[in-house]
């Protein structure tokens, strides 16, 4: 078990880890990648376990192992009960696993970080925001408020390093709050009382205000609760453009056709396992994730996200080759050849 202190100092050793904003489009700098998708690592799961009880002992999550990339949107998905929270609590160091290891990557040093232990708030210091369920805004201040108050508990050299790290043509911390304000299309409603705003309103300020501090990696609760579907659609595109900016979103939601509509890449969880990974379009066709979470959905689904062309051509030449027995299996095991997907116990 790595200890706290241990934790915290090798990653201060390392001082600050490399913003968020910029990471995925530096070209100059010296990237690790991932050996599958050759994108650059923020964190990574490995083995992780969670055990409830002393006596009657629920295991909650039994050894689970996943990475998230820089500038990728991940769905954590599974029916009640599965492990979605739990697994969630973990990363973002609500809850200590009882089990496995947790990571982040410095892409200055190239070097992991075991952050297991470490707390959610100093989590937070390496650019790892949490955003509960529950919009945790200022309702009584207004939305440009939010933004100046928690730039003006930031030392000027924090502050100094996110604005440059932003948009280096920033002078004041006005013009930053201005410029997320705009950036999350909430700038006419800049003097608006919070308690004022819709849910998905607040939850683009909060997601506003995580930008003041260089998140590497936004970890949402259910952000999708409470929205409209208007509203769920203008938060897409605001996920999607953090994405663009080389942040990365893990999600948990019950709404599943929205975060397959959102994720680059889902992850299915069932009784504590990753029984599923892969993208949108593979995840639609695994069978348990239709029994359990599509249902109804199902039809709609697999004509929103159709095989790649690719794929489809691989299977027609498969069953030229196989027969008829080999292209009924491909279809309940869309592992096949692919890179990402990974399918087990269907
Ligand atoms: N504090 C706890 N004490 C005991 N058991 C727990 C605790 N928290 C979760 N569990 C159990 O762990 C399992 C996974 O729970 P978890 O909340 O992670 O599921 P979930 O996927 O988030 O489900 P839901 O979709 O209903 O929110 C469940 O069987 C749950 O009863
Ligand atoms: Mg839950």
């Amino acid at each position: 078990m790595i200890e706290l202190s241990s934790d915290i100092g090798s990653a201060d050793k390392h001082k600050q880890f490399s913003s968020g904003f910029r990471e995925s489009s530096s070209s100059s700098r010296k990237a690790v990648t991932d050996r599958t998708s050759g994108q650059i690592p923020v964190i990574c799961a490995e083995n992780l376990v969670k055990t409830f009880g002393i006596f009657h002992k629920v295991n909650s999550v039994n050894g689970i192992s996943f990475q998230i990339n820089s500038g990728e949107i991940v769905g954590l998905l599974g029916g009640n009960g599965a492990g979605k929270s739990t697994t969630f609590d973990m990363l973002s160091g609500l809850t200590r696993p009882t089990g496995g290891k947790i990571s982040l990557f410095d892409s200055q040093t190239q070097a992991w970080i075991p952050i297991t232990n470490v707390p959610l708030y100093r989590r937070a210091l390496h650019g790892i925001c949490y955003l509960p369920q529950k919009p945790s805004v200022f309702a009584g201040l207004t939305t440009r408020q939010n933004l100046l108050g928690i730039m003006e508990i930031m030392s000027s050299r924090d502050l100094k390093k996110s604005m440059e790290a932003y948009d280096p043509s920033l002078q004041t911390r006005e013009d930053f709050c201005d410029s997320l304000l705009t950036l999350f299309d909430l700038y006419k409603r800049r003097d608006e009382k919070v308690s004022k705003l819709s849910g998905g309103e607040k939850r683009r300020l909060e997601i506003a205000r995580s930008f003041i501090r260089k998140p590497r990696l936004i970890l949402m609760d259910e952000p999708f609760a409470a929205v409209d579907i208007p509203g769920i659609d203008i938060c897409g595109q605001m996920f999607r453009k953090v994405r663009d900016m080389g942040v990365s979103i893990l999600i948990v939601d019950h709404r599943v056709d929205e975060i397959l509509k959102l994720c680059d890449r889902a992850i299915y969880l069932e009784n504590g396992i990753i029984h599923a990974e892969g993208k949108p379009w593979e995840i639609v066709r695994v069978p348990a994730v239709q029994r359990n979470l599509l249902l109804a959905l199902t039809e709609s689904l697999l004509k929103m996200f159709p095989e790649p062309e690719e794929k489809m051509n691989e299977k027609i030449q498969n069953e030229n080759f196989h027969g008829e027995n080999e292209s009924r299996f491909f279809q309940t095991r869309p592992t096949s050849t692919s890179t990402t997907v990974r399918v087990e116990e269907i």
